[in-house]
């Protein structure tokens, strides 16, 4: 979709969406028009019975003389607009009702609603996540979920300010979509490599990228990511990546490290079939790692930044890992797997290890679809967070808070490390009871994290949208790129 910027409404042709709160003089724009012929405007207010909820509206065609083709009032509540995540539902709602209408081009007239440029931004972000579509399978045109706006104009007291504030949520948006492709991609044309070359792709933002194949993994002794692997006929591989944003300051602020089985069968532990297919969003860590880095090294945030993701397939085979296998980590500690379908923590074991060793962050971020377990404790509005470090997950709260991307903190004491014991290895793969599988899962995860502030963020319930919301059309999601890219400016902004 296409975006400009305006200072004032200069030429009023074709669609024009205006914002009208309750008991508020129209704007003068609409007064003029409203003296013709007598109040038509209050009048279609009324017969409409547009309400003052942020997400009615009164849609006027005007007669063949007038300049414009057609006015949207939009009614509005402004004290119901609080947090960027209200602002940008907003935005959605308008690309929705245009999108009904069929309506290709609109100008925006923001500067009657007396909000400010980040507020503005927010609208714009809400409009543009809202064109998402994933349409590449439909081979006919009749089928595809069609997106009918092509450009907007926004008409903004600051435009400067405005657009330049545009460069970052763009960026934003570039990074979610990337995400929401990636994740919606089915497993037959995604597989670890095919995987590893989207990331490749992304060069050309301006980052640093490392492709590491199954030779280099086994130098590299990742035991528990290729014991994953090895039932597979598509080899695994790791892809690092790197943004050097602020080069004058010392160390890596944050290190983004992604589960990304390519497809899930569970392995010999095998899956149920129903349902089996969704398990081609298994690479959802992964995606969100993608989709966050291309975001940040579009809108160069000044931070040092790197990422880790393990591109594997879980597959039953005559080579596949048994239960009852017991493998050896690269950090030497030695792994009982009981379930090959718990097989996410074993790839997160290495490359969380790898990441460590290699980039020394100050934090870790781990995102990962781990467990179906999180959505029975929490179901699909957030993300189970378990964590070391209160300073970092009151980062992550405040951050979702204002994204509308929440997350959830999870038990993650010591109490629970029982649970993972092994009687022939240093630890197993799954819990011992049928209770608290996601903290299992966090805390066999955690054993590989040496003194340094992390979060895991179980991301299983939220990866994927089973019906449209405000910003997400259903399909993936792409929860976790504007949560982090948050996350990151406010960690900026504190230190
Ligand atoms: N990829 C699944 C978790 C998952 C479930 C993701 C539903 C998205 C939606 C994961 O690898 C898995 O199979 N976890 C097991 C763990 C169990 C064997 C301890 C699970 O949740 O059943
Ligand atoms: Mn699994
Ligand atoms: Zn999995």
């Amino acid at each position: 979709m296409k975006v400009n910027f305006l200072p004032n409404l200069k030429n009023d042709s074709g669609t024009l969406v205006f914002f009208c709160q309750k008991n508020k003089k129209l704007e003068k724009y609409l007064e003029s028009l409203n003296k013709k012929p007598n109040l038509f405007i209050n009048k279609a207010i009324k017969i409409s019975q547009m309400e003052y909820n942020n997400n009615s509206y009164t849609d006027i065609i005007l007669p063949q003389n007038s300049k414009a083709d057609r006015i949207i009032l939009l009614g509005i509540d402004k004290s119901k607009l609080k947090s960027e995540y209200d602002f940008g539902t907003l935005g959605s709602n308008i690309t929705t009702i245009l999108n009904k209408k069929k309506i290709t081009n609109a100008k925006v007239i923001l500067s009657d609603l007396s909000i400010n440029n980040y507020e503005e931004v927010n609208i714009l972000y809400g409009m543009t996540l809202n064109t998402y579509r994933f349409n590449k399978y439909f081979t006919d045109d009749n089928k595809k979920r069609i997106n009918y706006l092509e450009s907007i104009s926004l008409i903004s007291k600051n435009t400067k300010v405005l657009k330049n504030l545009w460069v970052r949520y763009n960026a934003l948006k570039e990074g979610v979509f990337l995400t929401r492709d990636l994740v919606s991609e089915p497993a037959n044309n995604l597989t670890p490599i095919l995987l590893a070359k989207e990331a490749q792709k992304l060069k050309k933002c301006g980052l640093k990228i490392n492709l590491l194949d199954e030779k280099k993994l086994k130098s590299l002794k990742m035991g528990a990511l290729l014991g994953v692997a090895q039932g597979s006929a598509n080899k695994p591989y790791v892809v690092t990546l790197e943004w050097m944003g602020n080069p004058k300051k010392k160390g890596i602020d944050f290190s983004f490290i992604g589960k990304g089985v390519t497809f899930d069968t569970g392995g010999i532990s095998i899956k149920p079939s129903g349902g089996m297919e969704e398990m081609k969003y298994d690479m959802g860590g992964s995606a969100v790692v993608l989709g966050l880095m291309k975001s940040l090294a579009l809108s160069k945030v000044k931070s040092n930044i790197s990422a880790v993701v393990g591109l594997v397939e879980n597959m039953p085979s005559g080579t596949a890992q048994r239960p009852g296998d017991v493998v050896k980590s690269m950090s030497g500690k030695t792994i009982e797997v009981i379930n090959t379908d718990a097989e996410g923590r074993l790839v997160l074991a290495d490359i969380i290890w790898y990441a460590q060793k290699r980039f020394k962050p100050k934090n870790i971020i781990d995102l990962a679809t781990l467990t179906g377990a999180i959505i029975v404790s929490i179901g699909q509005e957030k993300a189970g967070m378990f964590s070391n470090s209160n300073q970092l997950s009151n980062l992550l709260e405040k951050a979702g808070k204002e994204v509308g991307e929440p997350v959830w903190n999870m038990p993650i004491d010591d109490s629970y490390e029982k649970d993972i014991r092994s009687d022939i290895a240093d630890m197993k793969n799954v819990g011992s009871g049928r209770g608290a599988g996601s903290t299992a899962g966090a805390i066999f995860i955690k054993r590989f994290i040496n003194n340094v502030n992390w979060i895991h963020l179980d991301i299983a319930g939220v990866t994927w949208a089973k019906t449209d919301k405000p910003l997400i059309p259903k399909g993936g999601s792409g929860f976790g790129v504007r949560l982090l890219e948050k996350a990151v400016h406010n960690y900026i902004n504190n230190n």
